[in-house]
Order: C-alpha cells, then sequence, then structure tokens
C-alpha cells in the first residue's frame, strides 16, 4: 500500500464530514500554534483515513498537558468539553462526532485490568501503549504534517492483519481481546500468529477475571453492534474467551437480526447447561436480562416436552403449556434453533395462534357475567375453542361464555 500523501488533516476532514469540523480542527491547530504544542491525528482516525473508512471520531494526541490546549480552545469557542483530570484527556462533544483529546503518555498497569498510571511522555510512547500497530500511527497537525509509523502499522494494514505491540497487552488490558474480534471482523483481516498465541495464553490465565461485569458488558455490546457481528462472534467462540463450552453456530445470523435478539442468539451458542453462568457474567439492562430469563424458562419447559411429546400434544394443551411465553421468545428460539422438528411445531403454533382473535373484550365479559377474576380462563376457554375450529364468531363465543358462567353458578 503506497502511502498517501497526507497533507493537511483539516482538508481530509473537510472533505469527509464538513466544513463545521474542519473549523473546529482549525480552531484545535491555532491553539497548538499558540501554546506551541505539537498535536497529532492519531488511533483510529489514521486507520480509517488510510483505509478510506467514513471518519467516525478523532482522535488526537497532544505533546504536553491536552487539558492546557482544550482550556485554550474553550475560551473561544462555545462547545461541551468534558475533562477527565486524573488522566489528561478530555472529549470535546459536538452533534454528530467526539474529538478526543489525549496527552502523549506512557502507560503502566499495576496489575492485569486495572485503570493505568501514566506519565507525560512523547509521541513514541504514545504510540508504544497502543492497542494493535494498525491504531498506532499518526499524522502531525503541525507543517509539514509529517505521517508517524514506528511500529510499522502500514505494513500491516497492507497485509491485512492484527498485531499487538508487546507480549502483555491482554493482560494489561483484555478489553484488547474483543477489540481484536471487532478489528479483525470489520475489516475482514487475520490475527497475527504471534499475536494469536499471546491471546490464547492470557485467556488460559483467565485474564477476564480483572476487568468488571460492566466493562466486559460494554465490550460484548460493541461486538453485537458491529456491521460484521458473525465473524467477530465466531472468533469470541472459537477463542473460548468466556470460558464457557460452546460452538459457532453459523445459521444464526446476527447482522439480519434485531437487535432485542442478539443476546439471547449469542447464548444459545453456548452449552445450555452453561446459560446461568453465561448470564452471570453480564450487567445487562432490563430488556436484555428479561430476554434471557425467559429464553432460559423456554429451554426448561421445551426440554421437559420434546418433540414427540409436543406433537401428541393437542393444541390447546400446548396452548397451556406456552402462553405465558413472549412471541419474541419464540421468535428468537426458532431463529437459534433453525431446521430442529421442535422449531417446526413452535412454527406451526405460532402460525395458529397468530391467527386467533377474540371478539369479545373485557368489558363484554363482566356485562355477560363473568367475574373478574375469572376473565383470563375464560378467554383461555375462548382462544383454546378457536384454536381448534369449534367457534368461530362472536355469537358463538357468547354462548360459550353464557355456558361458563351458568356452569361456574351451579
Ligand atoms: N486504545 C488502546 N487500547 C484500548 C483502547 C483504545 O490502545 N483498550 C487506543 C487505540 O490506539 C485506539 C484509540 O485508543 O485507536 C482510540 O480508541 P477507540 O476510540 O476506542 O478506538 P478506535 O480506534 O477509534 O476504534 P473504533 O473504530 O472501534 O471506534
Amino acid at each position: 500500500m503506497e502511502i498517501r500523501s497526507t497533507g493537511n488533516p483539516i482538508h481530509w476532514v473537510r472533505t469527509q464530514i464538513g466544513d463545521k469540523y474542519a473549523e473546529l480542527l482549525g480552531e484545535i491547530q491555532r491553539a497548538a500554534i499558540t501554546l506551541d504544542l505539537e498535536v497529532f491525528v492519531v488511533g483510529g482516525t489514521v486507520r480509517d483515513w488510510v483505509l478510506g473508512k467514513e471518519l467516525k471520531d478523532i482522535d488526537l494526541s497532544v505533546i504536553g498537558d491536552a487539558l492546557v490546549l482544550v482550556d485554550e480552545i474553550s475560551k473561544n469557542l462555545d462547545i461541551t468539553i468534558v475533562k477527565y483530570k486524573k488522566f489528561h484527556t478530555a472529549t470535546i462533544k459536538t452533534a454528530e462526532i467526539e474529538i478526543d483529546v489525549v496527552s502523549a503518555r506512557s502507560e503502566i498497569y499495576n496489575y492485569g485490568g486495572a485503570l493505568p498510571e501514566i506519565t507525560l511522555g512523547n509521541l513514541n510512547d504514545d504510540l508504544r501503549r497502543r492497542d494493535f500497530s494498525i491504531n498506532a500511527m499518526a499524522i502531525s497537525m503541525n507543517t509539514p504534517y509529517e505521517f508517524m509509523d514506528p511500529l510499522k502499522g502500514m505494513t500491516d494494514l497492507d497485509k491485512g492483519i492484527i498485531r499487538i505491540l508487546h507480549d502483555q497487552s491482554f493482560i494489561d488490558d483484555p478489553t484488547r481481546l474483543f477489540r481484536m474480534f471487532r478489528y479483525a471482523s470489520r475489516f475482514d483481516f487475520a490475527i497475527e500468529s504471534e499475536t494469536c498465541r499471546t491471546a490464547e495464553t492470557a485467556i488460559a490465565e483467565n485474564c477476564l477475571t480483572t476487568i468488571s461485569k460492566e466493562r466486559l458488558t460494554h465490550e460484548m455490546v460493541l461486538i453485537l453492534n458491529e456491521p460484521n457481528t458473525d465473524s467477530a462472534v465466531k472468533y469470541l467462540i472459537e477463542f473460548d474467551v468466556l470460558g464457557i463450552p460452546g460452538v459457532y453456530n453459523p445459521l444464526i445470523l446476527f447482522s439480519t437480526m434485531k437487535q432485542e435478539l442478539k443476546w439471547v442468539a449469542l447464548m444459545s451458542m453456548y452449552e445450555k447447561k452453561y446459560y446461568e453462568m453465561f448470564f452471570q457474567k453480564f450487567s445487562l439492562d432490563r430488556q436484555n436480562a428479561n430476554a434471557i430469563k425467559e429464553f432460559i424458562n423456554l429451554c426448561s419447559i421445551l426440554d421437559d416436552n420434546d418433540a414427540d411429546l409436543l406433537n401428541e400434544m393437542d393444541i390447546g394443551r400446548m396452548y397451556l403449556l406456552l402462553k405465558g411465553i413472549p412471541r419474541i421468545t419464540l421468535d428468537a428460539y426458532v431463529i437459534c434453533n433453525i431446521n430442529t422438528d421442535l422449531v417446526k411445531l413452535l412454527q406451526q403454533y405460532m402460525m395458529y395462534t397468530d391467527r386467533v382473535k377474540i371478539n369479545l373484550n373485557g368489558m363484554d365479559l363482566i356485562n355477560l357475567g363473568v367475574d373478574k377474576n375469572q376473565i383470563s380462563e375464560v378467554i383461555d376457554v375462548l382462544i383454546i375453542k378457536t384454536l381448534k375450529g369449534e367457534i368461530s364468531s362472536k355469537s358463538e363465543e357468547e354462548l360459550i361464555v353464557v355456558q361458563y358462567v351458568n356452569g361456574s353458578n351451579d
């Protein structure tokens, strides 16, 4: 790959994300000149620019204190800046993008998974502390806009390789395992063999136990939001990152799946007896936690009633067995267990129940004399009779309800 002549980074920001952001970057450039600070575009921004990908956020590294630079910018602009004093970093927030401004630094991890202790340093230190070579290139924002690539990121981009920069990388920061799978799948890159071995060793040493549930969950959410989640999940399972036995299922397609099914689909690739263990590893929001609990519940119902049993069951009994299961959970089961006999039965069941429409509402039932506490029981009777084809009109429903009321009054 030929190194593109970079020119002033502001120009490519202008073409990619517009004048407004180019002007903001221009302000940063002017402030850097005023303060006599050297500023570099770094990290994912350089990588994506080289790859010709759409620019998302912008990563900048300041040789000196990034906080001094953002203070200078805020004198002239009315923008939101969030500062992280401990790490000497700041984020400039705009409507569409974020500009992360860090102080060039080296990092020391006192123990695996810890937040690093930082020492301000030069550009080389700052590039060396990073995760992968493809994220460790820089372009100066000062003339002549030099391209800096001491760790050979360009060669790896050219070969399509993900390579860590030192063999403690995953132990220091185990979230890099997830980042590696994201980049490998996003760019369809290979994981360099030594990096692969280092990852396997770190996983075998249980490196993930040093990070919080929240960080683990955040990394998994990023994986599930990747455009090519399927391939990232394949890595995740094949590297046995979670330490749970599982087999990648290529029939489950994340890319076309509704967001709310993704956690369940991921869990379904692990052995059923470890579902609870999978659930306990993460700190999920209520919606996803419920989806997982419902799925586990459905699996245990279906374990007690295999395909043969269900096949022999009449539709009424099947309805009573499954009526409490949300439709989305049934959908999830179908998506995760394509082509099994059980799934065919479930699909049939969903087709029948989808067609059922009861004409009487709760108020109608009360007017016909049904006790409030018995409404759901009566609705079940009506649904089952409709499913069996025994009734099909409002008047027939009314007749059944009257019989029910008379029967229960006897
Ligand atoms: N970085 C790192 N180790 C991490 C996280 C980040 O070395 N655990 C460095 C990388 O150089 C990365 C940069 O910080 O490029 C910015 O991080 P982030 O915004 O998370 O990543 P991007 O590279 O911008 O990637 P993405 O496209 O996924 O946002």
